[in-house]
């Protein structure tokens, strides 16, 4: 099975209870969020059918909800309802989609991690920095160094503060990091690690 197979698979056979991430409230995501900006372009990375959204539709941010599931995306705007409309909705590969526009806020909770060949976090990385100009802010989330090795049934990369630094680090500065433990719907622990970043100025051109 494929990575598009895999996650059309958990959407179609599965409901929002019975997914270790669902959340009730995306604390985390919202403080952090909110904290970077206040209005402005925001980017939802493998969004799933999150309640993030919902929650950011009461602000004035002008949202775009990326997801390798068009079953996902299905449900999450069902739940929307009418709202639905005011959201731009984008089925891809986050490792193989072309431009995807600019964005003042690019968040991810839960998707870089599963990306543990090195090229699909160079590709991931490069299309983060072409999308957020100087400025704008790369909030990830992932689980922690003693959080899960798995997520969903596949293999995932754990990270700290200097592994995420050393992912991202050539085209963006590390500003804060914020640790959550994340309650599953059947209440099990998972420690996550959220890290925020700022866009910084491309270095001077290598000849
Ligand atoms: C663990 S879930 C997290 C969902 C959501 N961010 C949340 O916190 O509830 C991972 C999500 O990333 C999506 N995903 C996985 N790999 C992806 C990829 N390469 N490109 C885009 N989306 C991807 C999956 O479909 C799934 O919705």
């Amino acid at each position: 099975m494929n990575r598009k197979e895999h996650w059309e698979n958990i959407y179609t056979t599965k409901a929002d209870d019975e997914v270790s991430w669902t959340q009730r409230e995306p604390e985390a995501s919202l403080l952090l969020i909110r904290e970077v900006a206040s209005s402005g372009r925001v980017i939802d990375v493998g969004s799933g059918t999150s309640i993030l959204i919902e929650r950011l539709l009461d602000s004035q941010y002008s949202l775009t909800v990326l997801d390798i599931s068009q079953a996902a995306l299905n449900r999450a705007r069902q739940k929307l309802g009418e709202r639905a409309l005011y959201v731009r909705w984008v089925v891809a590969d986050i490792t193989t989609v072309g431009a995807i526009g600019e964005f003042d806020v690019w968040h991810d909770r839960a998707v870089f991690h599963f990306l543990t060949a090195k090229e699909d976090r160079q590709k991931y990385v490069q299309l983060a920095a072409q999308s957020i100009p100087v400025g704008g802010h790369l909030i990830v989330g992932t689980f922690a160094l003693d959080g899960p090795e798995k997520c969903s049934g596949l293999v995932v990369e754990r990270y700290d503060r200097q592994k995420l630094i050393h992912e991202f680090g050539e085209h963006f500065a590390f500003k804060r990091e914020h640790s959550e433990s994340h309650s599953t719907p059947w209440g099990k622990l998972q420690h996550f690690y959220f890290a925020v970043f700022e866009r910084t100025n491309p270095g001077p051109t290598k000849s």
